[in-house]
């Protein structure tokens, strides 16, 4: 049988293995950078924010999704710029250990979310911002949130509140300026 015999031959040839192939032959993967063998750029944390870079957009309050009160009661309200401080934080500590939604918040960048989040509160709440980041629907193109996620996200934000001693018509108040918003964050 040539086939046989042509195989055998080949089996018994020495091999002399070419050490760049040797760990992957083995199995032995430990050395392989992943990203690089299939060309994932790399993204860097900014050594001073500590921020990860995001695709280019271009910034304006529109991004916000709302307008800004007018007056000065709501940030009154909110407690200013570090009772807002306070409220971002704590919703965001929340919603990324809440068993329903702590999965959406896995691997992102949460400092951003902080910092862009926080603007985008004190702009709405005219307590003196202007926000830098994207618009809600590029900002949750592909997380894939539902209603009940974003119900979740909602008593997250109503508990910060409560905390933060904010009353309760202003809660309201707050809350009705961001509904409207659903339709840019909920996909499916
Ligand atoms: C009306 C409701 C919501 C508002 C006003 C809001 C606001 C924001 C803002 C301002 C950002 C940052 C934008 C930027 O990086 O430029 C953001 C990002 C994000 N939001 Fe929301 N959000 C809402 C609903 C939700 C819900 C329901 C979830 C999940 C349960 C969620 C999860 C996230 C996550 C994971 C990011 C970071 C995305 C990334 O790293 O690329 N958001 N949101």
């Amino acid at each position: 049988m040539p086939f046989a015999l042509a195989f055998a031959l080949l089996a018994a040839q020495p091999v002399t293995p070419d050490p760049q192939e040797v760990p992957a032959a083995q199995g032995d993967f430990s050395g392989v950078d992943w990203e690089k063998e299939f060309g994932v750029e790399k993204k860097v944390a900014d050594p001073v924010t500590g921020e990860f870079p995001v695709e280019p957009y271009q910034q304006g309050p529109a991004n916000a999704g709302a307008g800004p009160f007018t007056g000065e009661s709501m940030a009154r309200a909110f407690g200013g710029q570090d009772g807002i401080h306070r409220i971002v934080d704590r919703l965001v500590v929340l919603s990324e250990s809440d068993p329903r939604i702590s999965a959406i918040f896995k691997s992102r960048d949460l400092v951003r979310l902080r910092r862009t989040l926080f603007e985008q509160f004190c702009f709405i709440l005219n307590a003196g911002c202007i926000y830098s980041g994207r618009e809600m629907q590029a900002a949750h193109k592909d997380l894939g949130i539902t209603r009940a996620d974003l119900n979740a996200l909602v008593e997250n934000l109503q508990q910060a509140m409560r905390e933060g001693q904010v009353p309760f018509a202003a809660q309201n108040r707050f809350l009705a300026k961001l509904a409207p918003m659903d339709r840019q964050v909920v996909e499916r």
